[in-house]
């Protein structure tokens, strides 16, 4: 008795799943005047963490830039990352022209070395100023996977927004929210809970300065950073495709303000 009833629920809620799975959301507007810098650690973090925001606000801006920090030389493959990630970017939205890469001496790719954060100042401040950044986004303190290169980038980015002059006050940051694990690796799930997330999703949230904003994706982004991924040919190994199934930033980014400590 009860088995019938379940398929017969299973079925009927076929089209509802197919809505929320093929529905692209509605992006929050980004301001004409923004100016985004994604600062990241290595090559591929792009498309395994920033996907769903890339996607949201590439369509909308030609004044969104990429700095990564180091090539991703731990393997002795750096140079073979390099056009890997300008080809992954490209898919997300950013072209050669507008993606850079730091490759300083001192902030190298290693899983056990933080970085430091003055040398992050002093080398991304350039960037921040020849581009008139208004919007800075990196990873958080935990930086997703908790490696040391990823929440560097927090710590640097704190420091150079607590550096700047008060009155450069149009430079805002924002970091990419680590979920806990079982959100973290759950990310086809994730689609069931687009209603809730779209009622979080504000239209002009950047705009407004709210201190937490989301992007999510609908399949056609999903795919879309599948691609970029794909593009990462030196890295493609069996554990990375399982990430590309399971993982929650496929499918969503959550962002939180960085405060300016201001004596
Ligand atoms: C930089 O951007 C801000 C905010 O959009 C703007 O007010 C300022 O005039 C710009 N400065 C330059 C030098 O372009
Ligand atoms: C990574 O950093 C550690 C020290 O934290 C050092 O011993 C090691 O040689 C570094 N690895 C590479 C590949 O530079």
């Amino acid at each position: 008795m009860i088995l019938p009833r379940l398929k017969r629920l299973g079925i009927g809620l076929l089209p509802v799943f197919a809505f929320l799975l093929f529905r692209e959301p509605i992006p929050p507007n980004l301001a004409a005047d923004e100016r985004v810098l994604l600062l990241t650690a290595h090559p591929d973090d792009e498309c395994f963490f920033f996907g769903p925001t890339l996607l949201a606000l590439s369509p909308q801006t030609d004044n969104l830039f990429s700095l990564t920090v180091s090539n991703g030389n731990n393997d002795g493959i750096g140079s073979r990352r390099e056009p890997e990630l300008r080809s992954s970017l490209a898919i997300l939205g950013i072209p050669p022209e507008r993606s850079f890469l730091l490759n300083h001496p001192l902030l190298q790719d290693n899983f056990t070395q933080a970085w430091d954060a003055d040398i992050i100042v002093e080398s991304v401040l350039p960037y921040v100023i020849q581009h008139n950044i208004t919007l800075l986004l990196t990873f958080d303190d935990k930086g997703v996977s908790s490696h040391p290169n990823h929440y560097s980038l927090y710590y640097g980015s704190q420091q150079l927004l607590d550096s700047l002059p008060k009155d450069a006050v149009h430079l805002r940051a924002y970091a990419l929210k680590t979920y806990p694990i079982y959100i973290k690796y759950s990310g086809w799930i994730t689609i069931f809970s687009k209603f809730y997330l779209y009622a979080y999703q504000t239209g002009d949230a950047i705009s407004s300065g709210i201190p937490t904003l989301r992007f999510t994706s609908g399949i056609a982004s999903y795919l879309t950073i599948f691609r970029a991924m794909n593009q990462h040919h030196s890295q493609m190994v069996w554990f990375r495709w399982l990430y590309l199934l399971f993982s929650s930033y496929m499918w969503r980014n959550d962002w939180i303000e960085i405060e300016r400590h201001v004596e």
